[in-house]
């Protein structure tokens, strides 16, 4: 076993899952001005720490993925936030993508950045005690859209990006996500997502990616948010699973969904029947973001010094995440 596959491994065990909590500054101040929160970096550390101190961390997550500013910030009781996340059990990872910015030749449409210097970036993570990373592409659904060139250049990028990380020591993410937004039916993103991970394979293969020292963060199979013909759980599980299925190769350990705008139900029930159907060699869990922390954070805006109540919701969310990755959830569970 690679040392690369032993760090993906220690992070996807006994479905633990992955806390995303590398909301850059700018999607962070959303995040608060939603819940009436001013965007301060002590206020943004305040909420990351209460999370990563909880019971929650010890027993469900397996990595959390921080921003630039965290990495570099110092908790309440004087450990470094990394130290504070390896203290429970847990690995600390780092977003190093710079953001999406315009396609130049399709203006409609957004390519990730963040190569120039990653390598130097990527040592100076290593040394604060990242094993993992996360770079995130990102791809538009509509008639025209994704089109080659975003399908092609995106897939590029994270093969680069994953290229360097391996380099560096650590696991990359490797994140292909094709948004929730728009009208299209799941067959119309089962088809673009289909395409999507396929060339990402390619490009990672070109580069000589070692894929069981890799996590893939894709979306799972979904009608867009406008669309009237919605799906069922079942559904998505069924589709998800088959275009894991058919683009994904077999030597990749594990994958950790996103949750891309779902309620916090849908992303537990729908990774539920993900794992339970799993009939791949794959681990099945999660890498969610907002379907781990909008109900945490919204209590927490209430009192930002109440941390035991808001560690109380985040637990409870992380052990359903959790119970879900293994095919165990129920909805009975949600008001135990
Ligand atoms: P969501 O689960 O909120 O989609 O966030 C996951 C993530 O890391 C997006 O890059």
């Amino acid at each position: 076993m690679s040392k690369l596959n032993k760090i993906a491994l220690q992070i996807l065990s006994d479905g633990r899952g992955i806390l995303a909590a590398d909301e850059s500054n700018g999607t962070m101040t959303k995040r608060l001005d939603s819940v009436n929160v001013p965007s301060s970096p002590e206020n943004r550390l305040l909420f990351r720490e209460t999370l990563f101190s909880s019971d929650g961390m010890k027993d469900f997550i397996g990595g959390v993925i921080l921003y630039d500013e965290t990495i570099n910030q110092t908790s309440s009781s004087k450990q470094t936030i990394p130290e504070l996340i390896s203290a429970s059990g847990a690995v600390p990872g780092i977003k190093v993508d710079t953001g999406a910015k315009v396609l130049a030749g399709s203006t409609e449409e957004k390519i990730t950045d963040g190569l120039d210097g990653l390598r130097e970036r990527l040592q100076r993570y290593y040394n604060l005690g990242a094993r993992f990373t996360k770079w995130r592409g990102v791809y538009n659904i509509s008639d025209k859209y994704p089109s080659k060139l975003s399908i092609h250049s995106n897939a590029h990028a994270l093969a680069r990006y994953s290229a360097l990380v391996q380099e560096s020591g650590m696991v990359p993410i490797v994140e292909p996500e094709v948004l929730m937004d728009g009208d299209h039916s799941a067959e119309t993103c089962l088809k673009k997502t289909s395409e999507v991970i396929k060339k990402c394979f390619e490009e990672l293969i070109i580069h000589k990616i070692d894929l069981s020292g890799i996590i893939l963060k894709p979306n799972m199979i979904l009608a867009g948010t406008a669309s009237n013909k919605k799906i069922s759980s079942e559904e998505v599980a069924r589709l998800t699973l088959k275009c894991l299925k058919e683009n994904v190769p077999s030597n990749v350990p594990g994958i950790a969904f996103l949750s891309g705008g779902q309620t916090e139900i849908e992303a537990t029930q729908n990774l539920n029947l993900i794992s339970k159907y799993n009939d791949t060699n794959f681990i099945m869990s999660y890498s969610y973001g907002r379907a781990l922390q909008k109900s945490a954070l919204k209590f927490w805006s209430k009192d930002l010094k109440d941390m035991d109540g808001t560690q109380k919701i985040f637990n409870h969310r992380a052990k359903m995440c959790t119970l879900a990755a293994q095919g165990k959830w129920s909805a009975e569970l949600e008001t135990k």
